[in-house]
């Protein structure tokens, strides 16, 4: 269990005030400059070092990310750091937490961001629900040019950096990174296709880099702490803690920062008061976001929550929102209701995402009360695959992945409605 010297969210809860004031009590904004001194090659390069993998869902290295910026401005075009606070993965509400009750860490980090990545504007990103989380969001910039740790000269820093919020209008496809970039560029958002990747032609065509916002956020207790602290916690590659959103059917659903590679069990027991019922009326856990393949509680008895290992498993991290069912669960209809999900939120571009995702939604709608014969479970097993890495963007393997989960591990629930439906109606 994470210990609370450990910890970078120390008001996750909101017990402490938000204020510009109490941040700097609690140790944000602390010697910024001396860190900014140390030069934007020494900050990329503790990134790296400290293993930290972006909290956005795909866990790309984030040193990594930051080193493919260009490292002048060329022809006058502008570097752009992005903040993808769009947070619409069904059962992820960790950035929220981070914007309304710590939001000088994701401030301090932009500012640090943006400086080793040469970029003199930010942007943040943020979902138009939140509407609460903009207004605290712009209070806390606000405080932050008036104490100039943001602006002209920065922390007295020499570096100027601006720091704008966007708001998007609510579509699930505006947090893929490229889907936001033309949000923001003020039209619908339509993902690109990649290459060119943001880091040579993003915003405006300018370089830009898309980070999550607990990616950033952590980034400054990272540089403060140093990249061996926060690799020396987790296992390797997988280093450092995480925030998890823990939702469903256990007794306290909680938002919770704790070291990655918890086990699963682990983590529902010690902080979400355990699966209601008990442990063993567990049916099943999405580990990490809708978008990826749901896991029996066979598996959950021992798997460890971080990328690797969910990777092993067949399933992953994705954005470390576990969703958890108990027995009581319709697990079909579950899925189903993700697929109409996906089905909703396509943006309509590519033929296997558009007309695929709405096809495996009805079948699936069908495979509830077992309206189906058995061959077409083999025969929606193709077609998602067909979706899977056949598209311009990963909705489409978003799309995918559930329903493969659902036949790898629940096949036999599926074919006994199936035959159940075909006694009843002989
Ligand atoms: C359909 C779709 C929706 C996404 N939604 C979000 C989101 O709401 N927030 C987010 O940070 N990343 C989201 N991502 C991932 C982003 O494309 C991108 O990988 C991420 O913002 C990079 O940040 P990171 O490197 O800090 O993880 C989404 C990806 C896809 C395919
Ligand atoms: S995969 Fe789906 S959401 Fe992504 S670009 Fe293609 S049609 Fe749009």
């Amino acid at each position: 269990m994470l210990s609370d010297k450990d910890r970078i969210f120390t008001n996750l809860y909101g017990i402490n005030d938000w204020s510009l004031k109490a941040s700097l009590s609690r140790g944000d904004w602390d010697k910024t400059a001396n860190l900014m001194a140390k030069g934007q090659d020494w900050i990329i390069n503790e990134l790296k070092e400290s293993g930290l993998r972006g909290r956005g869902g795909a866990g790309f290295p984030t040193g990594l990310k930051w080193s493919f910026m260009p490292k002048e401005e060329t022809q006058g075009n502008p570097h752009y750091l992005i903040v993808n606070a769009d947070e619409s993965e069904p059962g992820t509400c960790k950035d929220r937490d981070i914007m309304r009750h710590d939001p000088q860490k994701l401030i301090e980090g932009c500012l640090l961001a943006g400086f080793s990545m040469r970029s003199h504007i930010g942007y943040i990103y943020i979902r138009g629900e939140f509407y609460e989380e903009s207004d605290r969001l712009q209070a806390a910039i606000d405080q932050a040019y008036e104490a100039r740790l943001i602006g002209k000269n920065a922390c007295n820093s020499g570096w100027d950096f601006d720091l704008f919020i966007h708001r998007g209008a609510g579509a699930y496809i505006c947090g893929e990174e490229t889907g936001l970039i033309e949000s923001l560029e003020g039209k619908p958002g339509r993902p690109r296709l990649k290459p060119p990747f943001p880091a040579g032609a993003g915003l405006y065509g300018c370089p830009s880099t898309v980070n999550n916002v607990e990616t950033i956020a952590v980034a400054p207790t990272i540089l403060r702490r140093g990249a061996n602290w926060f690799s020396g916690l987790g296992r390797p590659k997988n280093s450092g803690t995480k925030l998890f959103c823990i939702s469903g059917h256990v007794n306290e659903p909680c938002n919770v920062e704790e070291e990655m590679g918890i086990p699963l069990r682990e983590l529902i027991d010690k902080h979400a008061g355990g699966v209601r019922g008990g442990w063993d009326n567990l049916l099943a856990v999405i580990p990490g976001g809708s978008s990826v393949p749901v896991i029996p509680k066979v598996i959950c008895d021992e798997v460890l929550m971080d990328f690797d290992s969910l990777i092993e498993v067949k399933s992953g991290l994705g954005t470390a929102a576990v969703i958890v069912m108990d027995k009581s669960a319709d697990i079909i209809e579950a899925i189903a209701r993700l697929s109409h999900f996906y089905m909703h939120e396509s943006c309509g571009q590519c033929t296997p995402c558009r007309e695929g995702t709405g096809w495996v939604y009805r079948v699936m709608q069908r495979l509830i009360t077992g309206n189906a014969a058995v061959s077409e479970i083999d025969k929606l097993e193709d077609v998602v695959g067909q979706i899977e890495g056949h598209t311009i963007c990963a909705l489409g393997d978003a799309a995918a992945w559930p329903v493969q989960g659902l036949i790898r591990h629940f096949r036999p629930e599926l074919e006994r409605r199936i035959r159940e439906r075909g006694k009843n109606a002989a």
